[in-house]
């Protein structure tokens, strides 16, 4: 998730318990192309690889990348092999109307062709490319949307269950995931198939898998606050220590691996670390006016809390 399973949280998640998988924040294929080979910017000084770093814990990892364009994401791809990457991840699902306005994430799905080109270009780095879509645009169509893209058979198939229209204002139609997996079972039996949307624990996610057959879930917002997800700890019981020193963690990471991001990308975390428990509220809007890390640790020596 974009700026939230970054370099620095994907690191803590990794030390307390990786999942089956890891996937990188959403990165442009055209971006790296642009700044690497047109701009000639240093590596260490681009943002764009400054996200594609990962840790030896984090894998297997994928990079998720986007674009319209075959021969950015051909490029793209082939700089993952030398990264090191596990996998490529295309983003046929993101609704950003900045994104969509270059052809890309859910707008690939009113234009199959190009999808299906996009999948065969991030072959040509010959590691394993998977899709992450949306069950439709306007409307579901899963009927024909999900043959196009198993059509190229690849490795992973993750499939957030509503319509780009649906955004995330509705509940996830899990009712519609048995269906994804017949179609894999006819079009393409080696892909697996990830369902994902609205599922909150490592519980509920062998839940759906038991229900609708489908091989795995992706879990996004449920990593909120709770680096502890795959550890299979009830969160409730993490104290508020706990919590805090993981969130100091996370922001000293996050100064070492990303510099050059602004210090309010880590406030998102600062809402879902700092509940639960009297006095929270308080804490978390004092943390909310810091600017840097040393005004994050300012404050939480002020509270006794270092
Ligand atoms: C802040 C935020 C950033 C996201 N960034 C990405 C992204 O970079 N790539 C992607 O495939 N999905 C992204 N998503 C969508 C999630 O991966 C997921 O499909 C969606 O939140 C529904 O699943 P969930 O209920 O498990 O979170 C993002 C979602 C949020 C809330």
């Amino acid at each position: 998730m974009a700026d939230v399973t970054d370099p620095a949280y994907r690191r803590l998640i990794a030390e307390h318990a990786a999942p089956s998988v890891m996937w990188t924040e959403f990165v442009s294929a055209d971006g790296l192309y642009h700044t690497r080979e047109k701009a000639g910017m240093k590596d260490e000084e681009n943002p764009l690889m400054r996200d594609l770093q990962f840790g030896e814990r984090e894998r297997p990892i994928v990079a998720q990348l986007f674009s319209s364009k075959p021969e950015m994401m051909s490029y793209a791809a082939k700089l993952c092999v030398e990264l090191g990457f596990d996998g490529i991840d295309i983003n046929m699902g993101c609704p950003d109307r900045s994104i969509e306005k270059q052809g890309c994430g859910a707008a690939m799905i009113k234009d199959p062709e190009n999808a299906k080109a996009i999948i065969r270009a991030a072959r040509e780095s010959g590691l394993p490319v998977s899709v992450k879509t949306r069950i439709g645009y306007n409307q579901e169509s899963i009927d024909t949307w999900i043959p196009e893209l198993l059509s190229e058979a690849p490795e992973a198939l993750t499939v957030h269950l509503r319509t780009r229209k649906e955004m995330s204002a509705v509940p996830a139609h899990w009712e519609f995931m048995e269906r994804v997996v017949a179609l894999r079972d006819t079009h393409s039996p080696e892909t697996l198939v990830l369902g994902n949307g609205d599922v909150k624990s490592l519980e509920e996610a062998k839940q759906k898998v038991k229900e609708t057959g489908c091989d795995g879930v992706m879990l996004g917002r449920a990593i909120f606050g709770n680096p502890w997800l795959f550890t299979g700890r009830d969160f409730a019981e993490i104290s508020p220590e706990e919590r805090i020193q993981a969130l100091r963690t996370l922001a000293e990471y996050f100064s070492e691996l990303t510099p050059a991001k602004h210090f309010h990308i880590l406030k998102k975390h600062f809402k879902a670390f700092i509940q639960g428990w009297p006095g929270a509220a308080e804490l978390r809007s004092e943390l909310m006016q810091t600017g840097s890390r040393e005004e994050l640790e300012a404050v939480l020596e002020q509270h006794g809390l270092v």
